[in-house]
């Protein structure tokens, strides 16, 4: 698969090219990161979110909805949409099995979109009022059918002024290569990024210290559980996409374009494939050796009840914001969530708290984190993940 560079530059165009980052203190003009865009018609949803045609109707919200950040790129999304208002269905038939039991990570991906939705509302004429359904994900027990999540009520409205945030939907894209561990980030973003969730009784929290190497641990110690625990990496590895065909027949999943392998890593796994073995001993050394020991900046999301479906949408909807916010000032964003899937995963097979309690330690008792992730500068642009069509999302 040849990879196409946009100019992240060019894409924005004169409105807000440079992306002004704010590292070690000092705001200065980023060399704007690019768009790595890999052929092919999996890829064409990320050119078409502003397509014309779809214009000042619903479907432009859809089409934002489809780029949002999900787990594991499932796309666990359906969309019904009416005169007056757009139904957010899980599609729990794409779930995750035993990497998320409880369609926790589903619910936060819906929010991700949710967040999309909401910010391309205005500039096609809607006003947009999110109802998310009540309860706890737990008490969800379809597979077989789509769970209804939330309801945006759209009033038209003159089309107006986009948030900032509207136009960097396009060029987000989750960054897994190494960052500049010696490149902190600037006080004042943080600041502004702790603040995202905090109307909606969500937390973002950065770590720091020994609170932070505690925190990678935990991400280590759950990346290697995962890896023990032979359904759970089975649910995992059954949506990674390893060649072009592949990518082409299911237009979802986990890439290697996409898992931040150097040039020479990159060309030898398409080359030769290796054991399923080799490939999780590889991701636990990437994680270990390379995403953490690379990152200036832990964080964690968390929200009072981490089951709780309108807290987990908001917590989706908080991170697609930040990771948006992040995309306009040159900060490189990951998330890492294997320790809060351990949480379920130890919750659903009753083989007690362990992770639960190591996390509680970093949160305090009074919040439960319900996403975690790494921040920092990164030379290279993350490369754009697949994305199913609009028509295979719209249900009737
Ligand atoms: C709830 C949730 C959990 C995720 N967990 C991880 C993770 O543990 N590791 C990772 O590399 N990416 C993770 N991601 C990122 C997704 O894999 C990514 O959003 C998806 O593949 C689509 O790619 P994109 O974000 O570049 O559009 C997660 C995203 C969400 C919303």
């Amino acid at each position: 698969m040849t990879d196409t560079w946009i100019s992240r530059r060019a894409c924005l165009g004169a409105g807000g090219g440079l992306a002004v980052v704010a590292v070690g203190g000092t705001l200065c003009a980023a060399p704007a990161p690019r768009d790595r865009l890999p052929s092919g018609d999996a890829f064409a949803p990320w050119t078409s979110f502003d397509d014309p045609s779809l214009a000042g109707t619903p479907f432009a919200l859809v089409a934002a909805a489809v780029l949002a950040a999900n787990p594991h790129d499932t796309q666990p999304w359906l969309f019904h949409v009416g005169d007056d208002a757009i139904d957010v269905h899980a599609d729990v038939s794409r779930n995750l099995g035993a990497m998320d039991p409880y369609l926790r990570e589903m619910h936060l991906g819906l929010g991700c979109a949710i967040e999309n939705m909401a910010l391309a509302g205005p500039p096609n004429g809607y006003a947009v009022r999110v109802a998310p359904v009540a309860g706890s994900v737990i008490g969800i027990e379809a597979r077989d059918r789509p769970v209804l999540a939330a309801t945006l009520a759209l009033s038209p409205q003159p089309p107006g002024a986009a948030d900032p945030l509207h136009r960097a939907i396009p060029h987000r894209h989750t960054n897994r290569y190494a960052y500049d561990r010696a490149r902190g980030l600037d006080t004042n973003w943080m600041d502004a990024a702790r603040r995202l969730g905090e109307t909606d009784g969500v937390r973002v929290m950065f770590l720091e210290g020994a609170a932070r190497d505690r925190l990678e641990s935990a991400m280590i110690d759950a990346t290697r559980s995962i890896v023990a625990d032979a359904p759970m990496i089975a649910d995992s590895d059954r949506w990674f996409r390893m060649t072009d065909a592949e990518i082409d027949a299911h237009r979802d999943g986990p890439t290697l374009a996409a898992a931040g392998l150097s040039f020479l890593q990159l060309a030898f796994a398409r080359l030769f494939p290796v054991s399923a073995q080799t490939s999780h001993a590889a991701w636990l050394a990437q994680t270990r050796d390379t995403q953490l020991a690379t990152a200036p900046v832990l964080g964690l999301i968390a929200a009072r009840d981490r089951y709780d479906r309108p807290a987990t949408i908001a917590a989706g909807r908080c991170w697609q914001r930040l990771h948006l916010d992040a995309t306009l000032n040159g900060v490189a964003l990951q998330p890492i969530n294997q320790p809060i899937e351990m949480i379920d995963r130890e919750r659903q097979t009753g083989r007690g708290d362990a992770f639960a309690q190591r996390i509680a330690e970093l949160t305090g008792p009074d919040w439960q984190a319900t996403f975690g992730f790494r921040a920092g500068v990164c030379a290279r642009g993350g490369v754009a993940s697949p994305r199913r069509r609009l028509a295979d999302v719209l249900v009737a």
